[in-house]
């Protein structure tokens, strides 16, 4: 079966091809970070107008660096959401015009879930797994007992981990996204600054606006005083007490549901002193990290989750009914 995605969620617009759920025939990806970064964060309308500029060139050449015959295209999945409505609505239209004028069935696929079946271009499934889910806009404790079939443990009572990461970033005047560049300093400090305690007790709930905050208090009265920030040092004392909740609150949940597999999906998993952390740390089960490539947003993930979604339900979302779109966008 070869599955056609598309995601644009938020400042990527991507297109892939993938041959039963496995093999990655093609995933171009057009990153609009480029443009973003002068204003320190995502513009939505900028990014709604990027990816209208971007998105035929990118259908074009997906299927190019495929060379399949659209004819072999058997289903088109596309990211309905969540994300920035504006970018979420040009990848919607652009797979339902290619679906609907090549007569092609089409699913609509939640963010994450293609966040977390980019494992599974890694290694095949196996339940029960916990998935830790760290992007942009997530951070969730994810229990799996089989295929397409997602039960939240716990998740963010505030900001999403990558958030903060962004946040701490800015404050500290790295740029834009700061995530890699805190992850990047963070291996050459020292944990000497003192971080607040976020670890939310016995739950599998997390919060970072505190420990974000407390980092720009922190920043804003070193330099009322005019003493100098030790940069290296905050940026690890910031990823080890982030890091450090994750791991041991995804280690409670392996123990607590038995799990087989542990997994990391997202943005934020393409993060080394996390990586590094859940390779010292969980070691009696299986544990896959995706690829860095599939870590961010990609529409390789979006047609592996369209793939094994439709495989679950066989539902599509039929187009031609009455006209509008049946996808629930949010
Ligand atoms: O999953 P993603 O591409 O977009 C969303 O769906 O949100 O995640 C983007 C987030 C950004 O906040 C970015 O700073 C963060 O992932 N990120 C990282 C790293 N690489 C990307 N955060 C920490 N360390 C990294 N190496
Ligand atoms: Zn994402």
């Amino acid at each position: 079966m070869i599955v056609l995605s598309v995601e644009s969620s938020c400042d990527e617009t991507s297109v892939s091809l993938i041959r039963d759920g496995k093999e990655v025939l093609s995933n171009v990806v057009l990153s609009q970070i480029d443009i973003h970064k002068e204003y320190g964060g995502v513009v939505p309308e900028i990014a709604s107008r990027e990816h209208i500029k971007g998105v035929t060139m990118v259908f074009e050449e997906a299927l190019r660096n495929a060379k399949i015959d659209k004819k072999d295209i058997d289903l088109v999945a596309v990211t309905k959401g969540p994300g920035l409505i504006g970018s979420l609505l040009i990848g919607v239209n652009a797979a339902k015009a290619f679906a609907y004028a090549n007569d092609i069935q089409i699913v609509g696929v939640h963010h994450i879930a293609g966040h977390i079946y980019a494992n599974a271009l890694t290694k095949d499934l196996v339940f029960p797994l916990i998935c830790l889910v760290v992007s942009g806009g997530h951070t969730e404790l994810i229990l799996m007992k089989e295929h397409y079939n997602f039960i939240k443990l716990g998740e963010t009572m505030d900001d999403a981990v990558g958030e903060a990461y962004d946040k701490v970033a800015r404050t500290i005047g790295l740029g834009y996204p700061g995530g890699p560049l805190v992850d990047k300093l963070a291996a050459t400090g020292k944990p000497s600054y003192h971080m607040p305690d976020i670890s939310m007790g016995d739950t599998f709930d997390f919060s970072f606006s505190g420990i974000k905050s407390h980092v720009i208090n922190l920043v804003h009265n070193i330099n009322q005083r005019n003493e100098v920030l030790n940069v290296p040092d905050l940026c690890t004392s910031f990823q080890e007490a982030v890091t450090e909740v994750l791991v041991s609150k995804s280690i409670r949940a392996i123990n607590e549901f038995d799990a087989k597999m542990f997994m990391i999906a997202g943005g934020v998993a393409a993060n080394k002193g996390l990586r590094k952390k859940i390779a010292e740390r969980i070691t009696n089960v299986e544990v896959v990290v995706p690829e860095f490539k599939y870590c961010t947003d990609n529409a390789a993930m979006i047609g592996i989750a369209g793939y094994y979604q439709f495989q679950k339900d066989q539902k599509v979302d039929d187009m031609k009914l009455n006209g509008s779109s049946r996808l629930n966008l949010i």
